[in-house]
Formats: structure tokens, C-alpha cells, sequence
């Protein structure tokens, strides 16, 4: 590794400090090996790409989705080469999408430095976004027909969600069912392909595979309420992200959804009938959201979700993996304290 290049720490909260010192050697090992793939397959010889490419992967963030791949290897033959290949194209297609996000969302902040639209402008975000969705198909491809089946039914899946939430529900549909249908897309999708694909590239059996994807899948849904919950309670230093984006953008999510169907505060349903432009409106509006019983109501829908997750583990051999991947569900739920 270069000089300018850290270990991916794994965030504290996650506990994995306290798992079993084995597993978690073969979770740092194994996320190293991915952060050189990573920095390796955004370089390109033309500068400016190569600056805008690799803005936000040195920018950090979670792993969670590398992570997660080289977790659900565990319960098989553990960090192949195909394995550590997944974990790295997952993680790349995350990191596109949030590119494009960011664009879509007019955001500034992001992993705690400017957004790639604010650094530059929308149109080098979106070519880099593409730019870094063709060095993740070109990852998949070495894995196979089937790992680019999955992954183009994937992001298909993922776009749709986004786009489903850009044009909101229609006249009669229900406004909660209607998000839980968007996160599910948008977020569970890609966080139950890294939990296959870490099944698959370590051989472990299809009732596993099967397993580790549902796990992905409710955990990934729960991932999403909690990103909702934050942008809401957690301040800018914690989430490396500006509080109030999906106000301003005008997307409701399931705190908002919960608060308006119980007889809110009228100011509240006021301020949240649309985009918020005015910055002391959008203060105005987090701190009756904060307050509000919506933001508790959300928080149970996120344990229940994890609840769900961790439903699913039964189906998986009692072992170190297993009990890493319920302290992640645990963590997501403990985030957003
Ligand atoms: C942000 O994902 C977008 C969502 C799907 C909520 P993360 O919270 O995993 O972002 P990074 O990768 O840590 O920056
Ligand atoms: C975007 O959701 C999820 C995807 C990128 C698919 P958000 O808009 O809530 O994500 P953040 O909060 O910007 O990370
Ligand atoms: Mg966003
Ligand atoms: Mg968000």
C-alpha cells in the first residue's frame, strides 16, 4: 500500500473489536486486500478523472458493503480471490451511486468533504459516476455470467427505487408502504447482492446463500430508515453528511411519514408540504421532527427490521460469522443514538 492509503477502520460502534480475534483477522485482512483492488481499478492515467475518481473513495466511509460480503464469506471457504473481486465491485457501485445521488439531491457534504457535484460540478459527478459503474461491471465480469446477471438485475432495481422515490406515490397509494417499497430497492437491494455474492464466491451452500441474501436484504431496508433517522437526529460531525438534505429535497421519509399521520404540530405539516429552501426553516423544521413521536415510531420500525434480519441467522451454522452478523444488526439499529 501507498503512503496515502489506511486501513479501513471499522466504525466502533460495530463491536467487532469484541468478536472473535480470528474472524476479525479475516475481516481486516481481507478489507485491505479490497481497498488496494478499489484503488487500483478507479486510477486512470488522465488526471482529472483520476481526481474526481478517487475524491471520495480516499474520503473513506463505512465499508459496510465490502464488509458485508467478506462477513457472509465466513461461513464457508472464507477470502478467495472472487470474494475479495465481489466485496470490491459491490463497494464501487455503491460509490457511483452515491456520485449520481448527490447530483440528485443538490448535496455539498458527503463523507465528511465536499461532495464531488460541489468540488466540481453535476456533470463530472455524473461521468464519474459512470466512469466508476464501467470499472465495477468490468470487477463483475471476472466473475462470471451469473455475478453479471445478478449485479445488472441489481442496479436496475437500485435505479428503479430512485426513481420511484423522485416521483412519489400516487393518488391513492399508501405513503408508507410506498417508502418501504423505495428503500427496499434503492438500498436493500445492493447490501443483499454483497451478502449473496460473499455466499456464492466462498462456496457456501445455495440454503445459506439464500439465507445470507434475506439477511442482506432486511438489514440493507433497516440500513436505509436509519440513514432516514440520522438525517434527522445526528449532526453533520457524526454523519459526514449536511442534516436536513432530504428536507430540502422535498423526500419524505418514514420519521416525516409517521409525524404527519398523528395530528402533527400544524406548523410542522406546513413546513413539510414540500422542499425547504430557507436554512433557518429547515432548523425549524428538524427540531419539530426531533421532538415529534414519529421519530420514536420510526426508530421501533428500524428494530423490528433488525429483528426480522436477525430472524434469518437461524438458518446459518451457530459460529463467530454469525454471531458478527447480529452484532451488525444490532449496530445499525445503534446508530442512530
Ligand atoms: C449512504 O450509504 C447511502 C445509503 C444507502 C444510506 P453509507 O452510509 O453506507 O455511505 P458510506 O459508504 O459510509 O459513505
Ligand atoms: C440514497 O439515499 C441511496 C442510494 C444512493 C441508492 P439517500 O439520498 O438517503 O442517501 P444519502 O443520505 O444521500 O447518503
Ligand atoms: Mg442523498
Ligand atoms: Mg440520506
Amino acid at each position: 500500500m501507498t503512503a496515502d492509503q489506511t486501513v479501513p477502520r471499522l466504525p466502533a460502534s460495530l463491536g467487532l473489536d469484541q468478536a472473535d480475534p480470528v474472524l476479525v483477522e479475516a475481516i481486516t485482512s481481507g478489507l485491505i486486500k479490497v481497498e488496494e483492488v478499489l484503488r487500483e481499478v478507479v486510477r486512470s492515467d488522465v488526471d482529472f478523472v483520476n481526481q474526481a475518481a478517487t475524491h471520495l473513495v480516499k474520503a473513506g466511509g463505512k465499508r459496510f458493503r465490502p464488509l458485508f460480503t467478506l462477513l457472509a464469506a465466513q461461513f464457508a471457504d472464507g477470502n478467495t480471490d472472487e470474494v475479495i473481486t465481489a466485496a470490491a465491485a459491490v463497494e464501487l457501485v455503491h460509490l457511483a451511486t452515491l456520485y449520481h445521488d448527490d447530483v440528485m439531491d443538490e448535496a455539498t457534504m458527503r463523507r465528511g468533504t465536499n461532495s464531488v457535484n460541489a468540488r466540481w460540478d453535476n456533470t463530472i459527478a455524473i461521468l464519474t459516476g459512470d466512469f466508476l459503474f464501467a470499472h465495477a461491471s468490468g470487477l463483475v465480469a471476472r466473475l462470471g455470467s451469473e455475478a453479471a446477471r445478478i449485479i445488472a438485475e441489481t442496479m436496475g432495481e437500485l435505479v428503479t427505487g430512485q426513481m420511484r422515490e423522485t416521483v412519489g406515490p400516487g393518488p391513492g397509494d399508501d405513503a408508507v408502504a410506498h417508502y418501504l417499497t423505495v428503500i427496499g430497492q434503492k438500498t436493500g437491494s445492493l447490501i443483499a447482492t454483497s451478502a449473496r455474492y460473499g455466499g456464492m464466491f466462498s462456496h457456501a451452500t445455495p440454503e445459506q446463500t439464500t439465507a445470507l441474501q434475506r439477511f442482506g436484504d432486511l438489514i440493507g431496508t433497516a440500513f436505509q430508515i436509519s440513514d432516514d433517522i440520522i438525517d434527522i437526529a445526528s449532526p453533520a460531525d457524526e454523519s459526514g453528511k449536511t442534516p436536513g438534505t432530504d428536507l430540502r429535497e422535498g423526500v419524505r421519509t418514514l420519521p416525516m411519514h409517521y409525524a404527519l399521520a398523528q395530528d402533527p404540530d400544524p406548523r410542522l405539516a406546513e413546513l413539510l408540504a414540500g422542499p425547504i429552501t430557507d436554512d433557518d426553516e429547515v432548523d425549524e423544521a428538524l427540531t419539530l421532527l426531533r421532538k415529534s413521536p414519529g421519530l420514536e415510531q420510526a426508530i421501533r420500525t428500524l428494530g423490528d427490521y433488525a429483528d426480522r434480519a436477525r430472524a434469518q441467522l437461524t438458518a446459518l451454522p451457530p459460529c463467530s460469522a454469525r454471531d458478527a452478523l447480529d452484532m451488525l444488526a444490532r449496530y445499525v439499529v445503534a446508530r442512530t443514538r
